[in-house]
């Protein structure tokens, strides 16, 4: 295990460590988000406002994580969320994510802006899968790609409903690292000072986007095949259209990117299996409610009727009991594995979970809690 993976302790850590061995526009589009980033910072510090008023004496010796996670056991309440362009922070970036998730006995979800296929994750990471669909104005394209996770024996479908156009990302356009991509004197003076990581690329050839491949025939370079993506969103993509997914797809399908109770009400008419409440990490409409104060309406609103996971934020093990007590059945996970995996690979993108599962555990011990269904509204301060 390299150094920076055995001697982070903490999320923060491994963020750090990406942050250092990342040229800046790579790292800064892993943690950056729209506009102020108002809501990517409000994402973090909802949790770290939320107080818990534990509960003592009550035989914290044995502990189960186990946990239903859209009628499938999980070891713990947790799923890997999409990344795209992962693989832009070190080759083989999806997979060691991929890895580390069935190893910690979570579900993993693939992008389509991954920079791994389909099949070639079906093959490298034995555990649960599901497949994230972006709604691409080529509908057969799209369609074709989920047949091909139907295929591969993904589990269940992912469709992500926030993103109808590209959020205002101003650390990109700073960095020169935005759609056009191009090579200009200033990303490739970052790219240089950063040897470690550039000779990762030089060795292994840039990342391309691999299930998006053929979009447009016409691109064939990872700038052209990245940047047909970014043209190809669907704004005119309605409830009807969700519909007609939820209709053709024959296993479990959850929607994410939901923040309002009314849509995740209408999603539980639809028969799906779970809505996630995310604003994409604050990467996309900047000034949304941070996804923990959005959950407790959307919770209500759903009446049990399919499962609630969230995402945004999470970065310590008790963020996932304060997610649940409020009402989720889960927690989805983004940047913290794609830090540690940018970091050291699949070391470190299991370090991350390692990480997350220690506190939470011990977090639960010290809420005086034995397992998930133990976790209520009670353990937060002001709802006793
Ligand atoms: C680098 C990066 C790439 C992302 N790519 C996707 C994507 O392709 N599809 C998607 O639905 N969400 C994508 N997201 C959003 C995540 O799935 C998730 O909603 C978000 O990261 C959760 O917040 P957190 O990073 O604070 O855990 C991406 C996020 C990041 C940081």
């Amino acid at each position: 295990m390299s150094h920076s993976v055995a001697s982070a302790y903490s999320i923060e850590d491994l963020r750090l460590a990406a942050k250092g061995r990342l040229p800046r526009a790579v790292f800064d589009f892993f943690d950056g988000g729209a506009e102020d980033e108002i809501t990517l910072r409000e994402n973090a510090e909802v949790f770290k406002r939320c107080r818990l008023l534990p509960r003592v004496l009550s035989d914290v010796s044995t502990i189960d994580t186990a946990a239903d996670i859209i009628g499938e056991a999980a070891k713990l309440p947790l799923a890997i969320a999409p990344l795209g362009a992962v693989d832009f922070g070190r080759a083989g970036g999806d997979i060691a994510i991929a890895r580390a998730a069935a190893a910690a006995g979570i579900p993993y979800t693939l992008s389509t802006a991954a920079t791994t296929s389909i099949e070639r994750i079906a093959d490298a990471a034995p555990g649960r899968l599901w497949f994230q669909a972006y709604i691409l104005r080529n509908q057969p394209f799209l369609d074709a790609l989920i047949e091909r996770a139907r295929i591969a024996e993904y589990e269940a479908l992912v469709v992500t409903v926030d993103l109808p156009v590209g959020g205002k990302r101003e650390r990109d356009l700073k960095n020169d690292f935005s759609i056009p991509f191009g090579f200009t004197r200033k990303n490739v003076l970052d790219f240089a000072r950063h040897p470690r990581w550039l000779s990762g690329i030089l060795r292994h050839g840039m990342p391309v986007m691999e299930n998006v491949k053929g979009l447009d025939e016409a691109a064939t370079s990872t700038a052209a095949i990245a940047s047909s993506v970014g043209r190809n969103y669907d704004a005119a993509f309605n409830w009807d259209g969700l519909q007609r997914m939820r209709d053709r797809w024959p296993r479990k399908m959850l929607v994410k990117g939901i923040l309002h109770p009314g849509d995740a009400a209408r999603i539980a008419d639809m028969g799906c299996d779970a809505v996630i409440v995310s604003n994409h990490g604050g990467r996309q409409l900047d000034g949304t409610v941070a996804t923990l104060d959005a959950l407790p309406a959307v919770v209500k609103a759903v009446e049990g009727r399919l499962q609630v996971l969230l995402d945004g934020g999470v970065r310590r093990g008790g963020d996932i009991l304060k997610a649940i007590a409020l009402g989720a059945n889960g927690v989805m996970l983004g940047r913290a594995p794609l830090y540690g995996a940018a970091a050291a690979g699949e070391a470190g993108a299991a370090r991350a979970l390692t990480i997350l599962k220690d506190e939470f555990i011990r977090s639960m011990q010290l809420c005086g809690v034995r397992s998930i269904s133990e976790i209520d509204v009670k353990l937060i301060f002001g709802n006793a």
